[in-house]
């Protein structure tokens, strides 16, 4: 695992940015797996700005997001999807057929995240997987737990997680306790991967990660097994 440290949030958006252009301008065709969240969003700022700018061009690229909430309405403001179309796809040349994000309003959960992993093979896999990491460790939604699961599936989240994405709702009561999320295996397929940590509140975590060992009760430490990983940090999320 590659560590690039970075000063601040800004440097680590700058260091990311590049490597997510640096990417798309080696393959312009690339399928990109995509992170929602708080740390990615200077991020996709930099990317929209590239692309104004004339520097990035998004026609071409494959998206697919890690996670959504289960169930919840595409139309819903703290839905992934949302989010999505809030923070980049609305705001850069990417075709929206080749948007995916496993669907909130899906009647059947299973054979949803079946059908995505189907999808995501039929792209080719990702070739640039962007992760942020949860102050418990997770990566997507992959929660601390005995067993991690490899394929995309419906999880319920951890009281840890409801609480720190309750900043997001008006009470914690309205933060969904399920979503769907690509699993362990299907983000380890990706042929590369970066990690964007940052804050104090993430210093556990990203210590673990830098720690030798694998711990199924801190998920991002399966990653130590991927052979392309880097992970940008800043100085808080690294004290
Ligand atoms: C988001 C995701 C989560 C977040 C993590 C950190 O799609 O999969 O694993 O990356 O919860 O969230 P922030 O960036 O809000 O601290």
């Amino acid at each position: 695992m590659r560590l690039i440290k970075c000063k601040n949030p800004d440097e680590v958006s700058k260091e990311a940015a590049k490597i997510i252009a640096g990417q798309m301008a080696l393959k312009p065709d690339s399928t990109i797996g995509f992170a929602t969240g708080s740390t990615p969003v200077g991020t996709y700022k930099i990317l929209i700005d590239m692309y104004k700018n004339g520097e990035l061009d998004f026609s071409k690229i494959t998206a697919f997001n890690l996670d959504e909430y289960y169930p919840i309405e595409h139309k819903n403001d703290q839905s992934y999807y949302y989010f999505m179309r809030d923070n980049l796809f609305s705001h850069v040349n990417i075709d929206p057929e080749n948007c995916h994000i496993p669907n909130g309003e899906a009647k059947d959960a299973d054979a949803e995240c079946a059908e995505y992993d189907k999808l995501i093979q039929e792209k080719g896999g990702i070739d640039l997987q962007i992760l942020g990491i949860g102050q418990n460790g997770h990566i997507g939604f992959n929660e601390p737990d005995e067993n991690l699961f490899c394929a995309t599936h419906k999880t319920k989240l951890t009281d840890n997680t409801i609480e720190a994405n309750s900043r997001f709702f008006a009470t914690k009561e309205e933060v969904p306790t399920h979503a769907l999320t690509m699993g362990i295996g299907e983000i380890m397929k990706a042929r590369r991967i970066i990690l964007l940590a940052t804050g104090k509140n993430k210093q556990q975590a990203v210590k673990a990660l830098l720690n030798d060992y694998l711990n199924t009760n801190v998920p991002a430490t399966m990653l130590k097994l991927h052979s392309d990983v880097v992970l940008i940090c800043d100085e808080d999320a690294l004290s």
